[in-house]
């Protein structure tokens, strides 16, 4: 069972964004009454209708994983993350999360440690990025609309929260259930682009920010245009689409580019000569405006 008392001053009701409290049965809303059970154990922050929505679309995005051939991790697998290759995964998969993942710990060194820093990973997944920023000292909410035992926030408490410490919510990224003011860092890690209001999701986003906190979007596919996604809900997001979101939503945005490797540029050079839509996966790091 997770100790939420200490955790309390981070949530908010992603309806109203009054202030939460643990109840005999999960999370309540005191200002507008609402009750978050949880569910499989886990901290629920959605009403029972977006769950049954968000299981639906759980269910699609399993199936289509393990169309691919990608496989359940073990715990070891999960733990190495962004190390490693677990089965099934193509080559590039992980290669180019790494490089992502050490280009955020070269921007986050040149800020103050993360020792207490409070952190939200939005659209967390399995919570390997959540687990990685723990180690190094964050305070993290990892919020993810799946309860997945393998591709969600199912395969966060089995694999890592035995021994890790962060605090696994189910909810939208769209509708963080973060109070406002209380981050120093909100990461989107290859989840930004499953938002269908961009402006008022990386505003909401940026409401849960401390003065000087930092809003990183990374592992987003960008292209020059959007461009449809899976058809699981995804899509690439045009460079100027995101530019402009990002500055509606009160950010001033560095775009910072990611090192790759020959397997990444062979990739590219397959998709030039198909006559496809590159698209590249910036690190872009946000800091609220403060003229606004
Ligand atoms: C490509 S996965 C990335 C997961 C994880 N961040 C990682 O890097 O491995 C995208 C994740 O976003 C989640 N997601 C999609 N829409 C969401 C929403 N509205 N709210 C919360 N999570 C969402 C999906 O369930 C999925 O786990």
């Amino acid at each position: 069972m997770i100790a939420l008392g200490e955790w309390m001053e981070l949530l908010a009701c992603p309806a109203c964004g009054g202030a939460l409290q643990a109840v005999e049965e999960g999370l309540g809303c005191a200002p507008c009454g609402r009750r978050y059970p949880l569910s499989d154990g886990l901290v629920a922050c959605l009403p029972p209708a977006e769950l049954r929505r968000f299981d639906e679309l759980a269910q699609g995005y399993r199936e289509a994983r393990l169309r691919d051939g990608w496989q359940p991790m073990t715990a070891e697998e999960a733990w190495a993350l962004p190390e490693g290759r677990p089965a099934g995964y193509p080559a590039l998969y992980w290669e180019v999360r790494r490089q992502s993942c050490r280009a955020l710990w070269r921007a986050l060194a040149q800020r103050a440690a993360l020792v207490g820093a409070c952190v939200a990973d939005l659209g967390a997944g399995t919570g390997w990025l959540s687990h990685r920023l723990s180690q190094l000292g964050g305070r993290v909410v990892a919020v993810e609309s799946s309860r997945d035992q393998d591709f969600g926030l199912g395969a966060a408490a089995r694999h890592y929260l035995p021994r890790a410490a962060f605090l696994p919510v189910l909810g939208d990224l769209e509708r963080p259930p973060l109070a406002e003011g209380r981050f120093d860092l909100i990461v989107y890690n290859a989840s930004l682009h499953y938002a269908g209001d961009l402006e008022a999701t990386l505003r909401r986003g940026a409401a849960a920010l401390k003065a000087g906190g930092w809003l990183v979007v990374m592992d987003t596919p960008i292209a020059r245009e959007p461009l449809p996604g899976t058809g699981r809900g995804d899509r690439h997001l045009g460079r100027r689409e995101l530019a402009a979101a990002l500055a509606g939503a009160g950010l001033r945005a560095s775009w910072l580019r990611v090192t790759r490797g020959p397997r990444w540029w062979l990739r590219q050079a397959k998709v030039l000569i198909k006559g496809s839509e590159p698209f590249s996966f910036p690190l872009v790091v946000a800091e609220r405006d403060g003229s606004r």
